[in-house]
């Protein structure tokens, strides 16, 4: 049976497991069962595993028919989110408040019926690894897979990843050269002043105007001290202050989030931050406290990694259902983490029409089934592409 022959015909059974995971979804770190069912799969199929790597993560080792010394690691995540389902087909998720509404169910299933395939097709030199990782939403699983010796005890040249897109055509393939997600670092900032009565303002220091111009003045960084062709987002998403009609409350809280797509200018946020919160501060008479955390770096495809993947996404679907010069998204991504070690190239597949909800991260979301074989015939493509023969 040819590659994509071998796909189909498991096509069924990989719709079932897609489906089982979605109806049993867990979250970052507690993906006990979805973990137990992928390692246990591999392992029905002869491949090597090692479970609890990153804590709730799993690598399958395939080795290829050359015993060359290369490899690459190919990763799908496996956690869900702290959602409420509000699908009611058969596989809706059997937990409240919990639900695969990134897709995640998919990018497992298509990487197992990869692995399979690529059983069944050895034909290339070397080894992949099969990185299942855990906690993409929020938690970092990368970094703890990292941290845990992923490179050290399976070492790879490159590392490559992929996420389904809703609004996308099913089956299509989105592939940036450069940034393709970018950073989210989120800050809390606290503004001190005096209380005082509503109608003399003059006895105190009014933390709501100061936080008013700090709003405003948070504005100007992204307007006024980036290079216009470098791209940012600073959104201050919460203010909270006071609770009565005559009374000038002493301290502001406002919270917000910071997205971009170079480490350059993420810095510059951080710092035009820092220096706008000190000279509202002394504009107005308050202390303002700042607490900017860091989350999830950018993330940046290498140009000759990305080069290959667009090459074996137009073989395998054809030129005109690549695209390859798509806007990057300023949702974030800890497939960022690997990039930072290893060359690499994250690419997206279209889930289809978005409508109906079927966006991610919505109540109503779901993975497209009819993109698996394409999903697994992309990764065993790419295996054989980079890990050819050399005769
Ligand atoms: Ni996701």
């Amino acid at each position: 049976m040819s590659i994509i022959d071998t796909i189909r015909h498991n096509h069924d059974q990989l719709t079932r497991i897609r489906r089982d995971i979605h109806a049993h979804p867990e979250l970052a770190f507690a993906e006990h069962r979805t973990a137990d069912l992928v390692a246990r799969h591999l392992e029905s199929l002869g491949i090597e595993v090692h479970r609890g790597v990153g804590r709730t993560g799993v690598v399958g080792v395939v080795r290829g028919r050359g015993k060359g010394l290369r490899a690459i690691g190919l990763r799908a995540d496996m956690d869900a989110l702290s959602i409420e389902e509000r699908n009611d087909f058969e596989h809706r998720s059997r937990h409240p408040g919990c639900m695969h509404a990134c897709g995640h169910d998919g990018h497992t299933t298509m990487l197992l019926g990869a692995a399979e395939a690529l059983v069944a097709h050895p034909e290339f030199d070397g080894t992949v690894y099969l990185v299942f990782q855990p906690a993409e939403e929020g938690e970092g699983g990368a970094r703890a897979m990292i941290a845990d010796g992923l490179f050290e005890r399976f070492p790879m040249e490159a590392v490559f990843g992929m996420h389904n897109w809703p609004g996308m055509p099913a089956g299509h393939f989105g592939v940036h050269a450069g940034p393709v997600m970018a950073s989210a670092d989120r800050f809390d900032i606290t503004v001190r002043g005096q209380g005082a009565h509503g109608a003399m303002p003059h006895l105190g220091t009014d933390s709501v105007v100061a936080g008013a111009a700090l709003v405003q003045a948070i504005q100007t960084i992204v307007s006024r001290t980036l290079d216009p062709l470098d791209a940012a987002v600073v959104s201050v998403t919460q203010f909270h202050a006071g609770e009565a009609y005559n009374v000038i409350p002493d301290r502001a809280e406002l919270s917000g989030t910071v997205r971009a797509f170079d480490a350059a200018v993420q810095t510059r946020v951080e710092e035009s931050l820092r220096r706008v919160c000190a000279g509202v501060a002394a504009a107005h008479g308050v202390q303002i406290e700042l607490a900017y955390r860091r989350g999830y770096p950018p993330t940046v495809n290498t140009a000759a990694e990305a080069a290959v993947c667009a090459e074996v996404a137009i073989a395998l679907v054809g030129e005109e259902n690549v695209a390859t010069g798509m806007r990057p998204s300023m949702g974030a991504e800890d497939f960022a983490y690997y990039l930072q070690k290893k060359p690499g190239c994250y690419v997206w597949i279209g889930n289809g029409p978005g409508e109906g909800g079927c966006m991610l991260h919505n109540p109503k979301y779901d993975f497209n089934d009819e993109i698996i074989p394409n999903g697994a015939a992309y990764w065993v493509a790419l295996v054989h592409r980079i890990l050819a023969h050399t005769r």
